[in-house]
Parts: structure tokens; sequence; C-alpha cells
């Protein structure tokens, strides 16, 4: 079974082709991040113009390189939501026309759920991953722990409360004056720095599953604007940059460790975009290798926003439910798309 997946909710415009839903025949991700870095975030105005500029080329690119032609396609998957409605529609009006033309079934996926399924498209997770898990999502727009009993049937185990732990990094770093994506900046001025030199607070330490990172973003802006006072050099970055990781990563690795505990799990999966961060994948590793905890983290490209997670996640709710493939044109993009709600 071929699944051409679109996925266009936030700044990457991308699509793949997957087999069967889990083998990769292609996969194109175009990146607005030039677009988009000298204001510090994603401007929602600039990422749907931009969408629209490169769906048609990125699509043909996914053809070209998977060697499928529209008319080999059995499926066309696409996300719905949530994210930015300009960007979603750009995505969700392309697969309407491509299902309309070549009278293929459509299923609208929704974005967690295709974080959460995409160790399914990584080769070296998939051959050993099952179901149930418990799955730690963390992007620059979501932070969540997921307990995934089977595809479409998921539970929320704990939530961020307001920034996203991608969001965190993202604003500390504009404040230190980097570029947008802050998380990538943080890791590498952090790298040899001392973690220990700052005190930062380490959000919502033992208070069940939800998490807050807003209180660590102000907490780490002040103490920029004291260490900018009283040092005029910037010799204090590198320690600055490695005490934020980690109190991001010991909230995140801490309260992965509890879900996974409270509700029995022997299988732990980390998705999205902060899950390229290699301290938070050394956490994660160490603590479940010494709780015999199995861990899946899917290679990096298949971590940040990408069409093959997409393609995965609508071709296995289309083999649960075909149905799900007919009701197509009346669907509309959902900018805050609860989980579990998806078909
Ligand atoms: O999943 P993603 O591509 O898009 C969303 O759905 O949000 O995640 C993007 C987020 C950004 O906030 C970015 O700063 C963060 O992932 N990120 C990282 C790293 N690479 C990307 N955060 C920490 N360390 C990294 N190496
Ligand atoms: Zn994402």
């Amino acid at each position: 079974m071929l699944t051409l997946g679109i996925e266009t909710s936030c700044d990457e415009t991308a699509a793949s082709v997957v087999e069967d839903g889990s083998r990769i025949r292609s996969s194109v991700i175009h990146s607005q991040i030039p677009i988009h870095a000298r204001y510090g975030g994603v401007v929602p105005e600039l990422a749907s113009r931009n969408h629209i500029m490169a769906i048609l080329p990125v699509l043909q690119k996914t053809l070209e390189e998977s060697g499928v032609s529209l008319s080999d396609l059995d499926l066309v998957a696409v996300t719905r939501g949530p994210g930015l409605v300009g960007s979603l529609l750009v995505g969700l009006e392309t697969a309407k026309m491509l299902a309309y033309i070549h009278n293929l079934p459509l299923v609208g996926v929704n974005h967690i759920e295709g974080h959460l399924l995409s160790p399914f498209v990584d080769p070296d997770c998939a051959k050993r991953l099952d179901f149930p898990y418990v799955a730690l999502v963390v992007s620059g727009g979501h932070t969540a722990l997921i307990q995934v009993h089977q595809v479409g049937k998921y539970t929320l185990l704990g939530r961020t409360l307001d920034d996203a732990a991608g969001e965190a990094f993202d604003k500390v770093a504009k404040r230190l004056g980097a570029p947008y994506p802050g998380g990538p900046y943080i890791e590498q001025c952090g790298q040899g720095g001392d973690p220990g030199r700052y005190h930062l607070p380490i959000p919502m330490a033992g208070k069940g599953l939800d998490f807050s990172f807003s209180g660590l973003k102000t907490a780490a802006a002040l103490l920029i604007g004291r260490l900018e006072a009283d040092q005029s050099d910037r010799g204090w970055l590198s320690d600055l940059c490695a005490a934020v990781q980690r109190a991001v990563v010991e909230s995140l690795v801490s309260k992965a460790m509890s879900a996974v505990a409270q509700v029995a799990a022997t299988r732990l999966v980390v998705a999205g975009g902060v899950a390229c961060n290699s301290g938070l994948r050394a956490a994660i590793l160490r603590e479940c290798g010494q709780k015999g905890i199995e861990v899946f983290i899917p290679r990096r490209d298949l971590c940040t926003d990408n069409g093959a997670m997409t393609a995965c996640a609508g071709t296995f709710a289309f083999r649960r439910n075909p149905e799900s493939g007919f009701t197509q044109f009346s669907m509309d993009v959902e900018a805050a798309f609860p989980l579990g709600d998806t078909r």
C-alpha cells in the first residue's frame, strides 16, 4: 500500500511516500527556518505564504525520488491540526485536490498522532516497537505524556500548562539574541559548559505529570539580565545554556519516568523536535537502561516535522477503519485538534 503524506502544520513543507505504513520510499522537507530566523519564532502569515510557494515543488520532488507516480498511490494522508490555520489549509487543500483528481481516499491526521507513531517509520525502532507504550512528545508547540494503547486509542497522562519545552528553548535563545530555532543553539552553546554554575528551578518537580516551562523561562531571562549587567564579556554564556538545558531535561526525564512507573509501561517513545537534543537522548537512555525500560527515539530527521510520520499515521488509521478515507471533502483544518478526536 502506497501512501502520500503531506505535513504543513507549522514551518516545514513536507511530503513523503511511505509503503505499508513503515517503509519510507522518499521524504522531502522544505524548511522555512531561514525565513523566520530573524524574528525569533514562526511568523504565521509568512509561513502560509511560503507553504503556497513550496508545496508543489516539494510534492514533485517527493514523487520523483520515490519512483512512484500519482496513479500508483493508494491513499493520501494530510495533517489537519493542531497547528497554524493558514499553514494547515495549504496542505489540506492540496491533498483534497490530489484525492479528487486521482479518485483516492484521503485521511486527515492529527499532528501529535504523527509524532506518537513516528518511530514506526524508523527501521531501527520499528523492528522492536509494539503497542502499548508511553510517549513523551516534545516539540515547539507541544509537551505531553501520552499512553498509546494501540492506533487511535490514547490516554493523555500529562501536558504542559503553559509553554512547550521547545518554546522555552526558543524564547531563552531569542533573549540571548540568537536566531530561531533556539533548541539547537542552546544545545551547541551549552556544550562543555558547567550546568551547576547557575541555579535554575526544575519546573513542577515532584508535582504530578503536568509540565510548566514559563517560570523557568522567566528565571533564565532575569539571570541573563543580571549577567549582562555585571559582566560585559559573555564568558557565562556556555554555563547558562548548559543550566537551561539541564533544567528542561531533568523535568522531562523525571516526569517521563514517573509516567512509565504509573502505568507500569515497559516501553518509552520520545518524539518531536526537542527529541533531537543529545542531552535529552542520553538522559532518557541512561534512566531507562537502569530501570529496564525499552527506549525508542527516532533518528533526528524523523523527530522534527516530516511527511513520513503523517503517511504512517494515515495508513494505520485507514487500515483500522477504511471508512475514514471517504469523508474527505467535508473535512476542515482544526487549529486546536484534541487527540482521540482524529477521525
Ligand atoms: O517537532 P518540531 O519540528 O515542530 C513542532 O511541531 O513544534 O519541533 C521544533 C522545536 C523547536 O522549538 C526547536 O527549538 C526544538 O524543536 N529543537 C530542539 C533541538 N532541535 C530542535 N530543542 C532542543 N535541542 C535540539 N537539538
Ligand atoms: Zn511537530
